[in-house]
């Protein structure tokens, strides 16, 4: 019989921990919604302990998804425990995910505690979070790859013996080989009796090394039930197994896997693109699955061997994928109507006002550009639901620049009521304005990161600007885009600076696994 394997999908804990990925809440629950729809089983939402907007995001992920299991991460400590109890309170379909490190390096550098001490940590922790009221515990033994087999076992027996019953096996770091990975869950189905019977078996594996899908694929064809991934593979460092790879490998591979998941393949790529604009985070060229070469063939042999028979170079159905919709090119003339429709074609779903504020938005670009592409749609989504309640808003800007004078802006902002004015000389015309929103609102930023891209094609391109600034030792990411590309990095830098002012006073980041 066909096994179905469980898709955890951990784009919005996981993947949004890596540089660059940071959502705004709205954003998260955007994302969450349109993963539920792709058809996951559990979405783990975030790490809610860690900061009020987190435990926020969690609590309205809870309340927004329809049919994934929605997950919250806790370490094994009471107040990580409670924060997931509080902020799924009102989610019917929840799971906890416990996790402390067994491997020695870990033990010894990071918690300072001994084995006897773990142990005892998983058996208080884990049968207090059944105390709380979970029905699903997920337990994992951090950097699992580099644990001591015996010490893992014992801490994995404990924590069946508390009440959990997923056991999650993370290569933490990348460190495994897919033999190796795949031995280890196999021979732990035999250690643990429970596995493949009320207790489930899941891989969780990160890039490091380029095997994270290789691995992966070596926990299922071991028995895994589960397997923890991320859209594009966003995640720490090199990132996580990506969704889409592991799906489509077991997809496209049916023949020699002969298992299942509930994804809907149809929705991977729109899902991938909303992610990609939301995050800024745009995937390579030569990306598995959703790279912008993935389809397109520039040999001569190739591309005459895919006129006679498509499948002689491509071994996917765009179609499979979702990526040869039928490309609708909106104006100014079309409706509302027909944007919602558009949206949902991409799995995008907009609630109340977001509708409207985008719908304002799509007017104003459908006014500039005779065209309005499904690339500028995304943008104007991502700014509609990045958009931040109060700060600092650009009334006017003007910059002189040419090449026999001294570049200069002069910006005008307001806040509330407040007006202010800034005047300054830069590098260029962009440094100028910088410089001069600065002075205007008396923070002094460094730019550590400025990206521009076209979205889409064609000379009336909008231009998109993701940049990182360091406000006082503390790094913010900004995003913004307009026709204009100094506009587009006046808004960019705006972005971040309102950002720094929403982390408040000391602006940590709040502290993550
Ligand atoms: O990679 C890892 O070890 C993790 C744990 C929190 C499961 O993400
Ligand atoms: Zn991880």
């Amino acid at each position: 019989m066909t096994r179905k394997i469980t898709i955890f999908d951990t784009t919005l804990r996981d993947g949004e921990q890596s540089p660059g990925a940071s959502m705004t809440v709205e954003q998260k629950i955007e994302m969450a919604e349109a993963i539920d729809r792709l058809g996951v089983n559990r979405i783990e939402a975030g790490f809610p302990v860690s900061s009020p907007v987190q435990f926020d995001a969690v609590k309205r992920i809870g309340a927004a998804v329809k049919n994934a299991t929605v997950v919250g991460l806790a370490r094994c400590k009471k107040i990580d425990i409670d924060a997931v109890r509080d902020s799924l309170a009102d989610c019917s379909n929840k799971m906890i995910h416990v996790f402390i490190a067994t491997s020695p390096l870990h033990m010894k550098h990071k918690l300072r505690m001994s084995e006897n001490e773990v142990l005892s940590s998983i058996s208080e922790h884990v049968g207090y979070a059944r105390e709380q009221g979970f029905d699903l515990i997920e337990f994992s033994p951090e950097d699992a790859s580099r644990s001591e087999w015996g010490f893992m076992v014992k801490a994995l027996k404990a924590a069946v013996a508390a009440g959990a019953n997923t056991l999650n096996i993370p290569d933490t770091v990348g460190y495994a080989m897919p033999d190796e990975y795949g031995d280890q869950m196999a021979r732990l189905k035999k250690a643990i009796p429970e596995l493949g019977d009320t207790v489930m078996l899941s891989a969780h594996c990160h890039n490091d090394l380029g095997l994270a899908l290789a691995n992966s694929l070596a926990a299922v064809r071991a028995g895994a039930d589960q397997v923890e991934v991320t859209l594009n593979g966003i995640g720490e460092r090199a990132g996580n197994a990506a969704l889409e790879e592991l799906v489509m490998s077991l997809r496209v591979r049916k023949d020699i896997w002969d298992v299942e998941t509930d994804v809907k393949s149809e929705y991977l790529y729109p899902t991938s693109k909303l992610l990609q604009n939301i995050t800024g985070l745009v995937t390579p060229r030569n990306k598995p699955i959703f790279g912008d070469n993935v389809f397109s063939h520039e040999s001569g042999i190739h591309q005459d061997g895919v006129l006679k028979h498509r499948e002689t170079y491509e071994i996917m159905n765009p179609d499979h994928i979702g990526r040869n919709r039928e490309t609708l090119v909106m104006g100014r003339h079309s409706g509302k109507h027909a944007l919602k429709e558009k949206l949902e074609q991409y799995n995008i779903i907009l609630h109340g006002d977001q509708m409207d504020s985008l719908y304002k938005k799509f007017i104003v670009i459908a006014d500039k550009k005779k065209e309005v592409y499904d690339e500028d749609l995304f943008t104007l989504v991502s700014e509609v639901l990045g958009d931040l309640p109060a700060g600092w808003r650009l009334e006017t800007f003007q910059t002189w620049t040419g090449n026999k004078v001294i570049p200069s802006a002069t910006v005008q902002m307001k806040k509330g009521e407040g007006i202010c004015l800034g005047t300054q000389a830069g590098d260029g015309p962009i440094d100028a304005v910088f410089k001069s929103i600065d002075q205007c609102t008396g923070t002094s930023g460094r730019l550590t990161e400025y990206v521009i891209q076209a979205v889409g094609s064609g000379k009336d391109a909008q231009g998109q600007v993701k940049l990182q600034v360091n406000f006082g030792g503390v790094l913010v990411d900004g995003k913004a885009s307009s026709t204009d590309i100094i506009e587009a990095s006046a808004l960019a830098y705006i972005n971040a600076l309102n950002r720094r002012e929403m982390m408040g006073e000391n602006g940590v980041k709040p502290e993550m696994p």
